[in-house]
């Protein structure tokens, strides 16, 4: 019976009889449905706390306990007791031959000439014969059999209490708890069931129906929609291990927040010559507002445009004549080489005999100072391990794998005597560290570095190498107008962060990844959240 229908049934038999004493007396236009079965009661509460929270009834309700067969119970209320069983299948006394136990083993089975046996001699059904089992009466009344068809068929027993003991002890019945109710009127009693309101709207207010409108209960007991859990971009992902990877190898994060630099510190200061191509406008983004750059410290300008122009420190530079307009344009930085520089420049202040204090934390995780080989006295020189993870700009004509702007991971190395060796070892260990084992590399040119190396790592997946950064020395027409001691050798490697991001989360367009067609569900659902 449809709830709303019952709901109505309720309401109308307690508009006609003041109460309803007892539920299961309620009849149910269904005649099949008995209105005194359990589920019946069921059905029946969850109309009646539905009627409830209207506050349209009230009501009490009572604890039944009825009785229901076991299995083993059904079947001897079917085909009787097991000393019943025996009893039938032994001939009377006198007519035909005893039944040995192994015969009657065979016709009743034998569990049930087991326990029958000893019960029937109890009740004296039968009796022995020789060597065999004969009937002792000629009727007997089952009252196992009888007392199981009467709990089958009512859900009670009238011979008692003792009877349902021992019947539910020998696990033929077991006790089903139910309930039925006493029902009646409530404050908001009424024999037509309005459907409440659920929500508050600006017509009931305007009209003035909202007083005189039921409005639903909270159920503050229902459950909430979870949440939506906060999803790490895959490339914030890839940035924190490689970060890790740097931090645990003893580096030094560098300050990166300047995405505009001058064109002094991305190029000039670096040894990039003004003529080249990486400086034109197809390749770099410049700023128009402010046009110019402050100008850098004097005596350090002065020794890089001489070195551009006329060389130095061994070097016989560019001869090309040096443009200060040039040098000081503004830009969007197209590496974070740019903030190396920065953070060199002042690695070596102590080297120009500037005072410095408090730059230990900055440059290193605990290295100490070193002095010049065979010599005692300090120089001024740190030695520095440094990285950073930051944005840079290209004005690239953008595809699949190319955007205006992508991350640089960046790694900067800076103690006396190193070598090539030194560089190549560093990077091994840190692409192992992300789990690149299998590395080459390539000679390569950079303006700033010699030797430059390209480096590759083999895709097992596209079953090739690829190229997954670019490193080298960097030069000492950068290094020693800084002020460095000769000694010094300056490494360092850049990668970006998106190519290793799309091969370990198998993403092929880099739109996907960065930029404004980044979709916030494709990221919250990527492997990248889950791994
Ligand atoms: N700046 C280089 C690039 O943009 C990477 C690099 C860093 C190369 C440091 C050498 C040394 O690819």
């Amino acid at each position: 019976m449809a709830s709303e229908a019952l709901q109505q049934l309720i309401l109308d038999t307690l508009d006609e009889k003041g109460t309803i004493k007892d539920t299961r007396s309620l009849v149910l236009p269904n005649q099949s449905e008995l209105a005194a079965s359990h589920d019946t009661q069921i059905t029946i509460l969850g109309a009646l706390n539905s009627l409830l929270s209207r506050d349209m009834i009230k009501y009490e309700s009572h604890e039944v306990f009825s009785y229901i067969l076991s299995p083993e119970g059904a079947q001897i209320a079917k085909e009787g007791s097991h000393e019943a069983r025996v009893w039938a299948a032994l001939p009377a006394k006198g007519q035909g031959p005893p039944m040995t136990p192994v015969q009657l083993k065979k016709e009743v089975g034998e569990a049930i000439a087991k326990v029958g046996q000893g019960n029937a001699f109890k009740q004296k059904w039968i009796a022995k014969e020789g060597d065999g089992l004969v009937k002792a009466v000629d009727s007997i009344k089952d009252a196992t059999q009888l007392d199981l068809q009467e709990i089958e068929s009512t859900g009670d027993i009238k011979s008692g209490e003792k009877v349902l003991a021992d019947l539910r002890k020998r696990k033929l019945v077991v006790q089903r708890k139910g309930q039925w109710f006493t029902v009646h009127k409530g404050v908001n009693f009424s024999t037509s069931i309005a459907k409440p309101e659920t929500d508050l709207t600006a017509e009931m207010l305007a009209s003035g129906t909202w007083k005189t409108s039921t409005f639903k209960k909270y159920n503050f007991e229902a459950e909430g929609i979870p949440p939506a859990g906060g999803a790490l971009h895959p490339l914030l992902k890839v940035r924190e291990e490689i970060r890790n990877i740097f931090l645990e190898m003893g580096f030094a994060e560098m300050p990166t927040s300047s995405f505009v630099e001058s064109a002094f510190w991305c190029f000039d200061a670096l040894f990039v010559p003004q003529q080249h191509p990486a400086r034109d406008l197809q390749d770099t983004f410049y700023i128009s507002d402010p046009v110019k750059a402050l100008p850098p410290e004097p005596s350090y300008y002065k020794r890089v445009s001489t070195v551009h122009e006329h060389g130095g420190y061994g070097s016989s530079g560019y001869r090309a004549p040096w443009s200060h307009e040039e040098s000081s344009k503004l830009l969007l930085r197209t590496h974070t080489t740019a903030s190396s520089t920065h953070m060199l420049y002042k690695l070596a202040a102590r080297c120009r005999g500037e005072e410095v204090e408090g730059d230990e934390k900055e440059f290193t995780h605990g290295a100490k100072a070193t002095t010049a080989h065979g010599e005692s006295q300090d120089d001024g020189f740190r030695p520095a391990k440094l990285f950073s993870i930051d944005r840079v700009f290209r004005n690239e004509t953008m595809d699949a794998t190319h955007l205006a702007e992508f991350h640089q991971v960046e790694g900067v190395v800076a103690d006396r005597g190193l070598t090539l060796a030194d560089l190549i070892g560093f990077m091994r260990v840190f692409f192992k560290k992300m789990g690149i084992e299998q590395v080459r590399f390539k000679p390569a040119y950079n303006p700033y570095t010699e030797p430059s190396l390209e480096i590759f790592a083999f895709h097992p997946m596209l079953n090739k190498w690829v190229e997954v950064g670019n490193s080298g020395m960097f030069r000492p027409e950068m290094l020693e107008p800084m002020g460095f001691p000769k000694d010094v050798r300056v490494h360092g490697w850049g990668l970006s962060l998106e190519r290793p991001t799309m091969i370990r989360y198998g993403i092929n367009n880099i739109r996907t990844l960065l930029g404004h067609k980044v979709s916030i569900e494709g990221i919250e659902n990527s492997a990248a959240v889950m791994f």
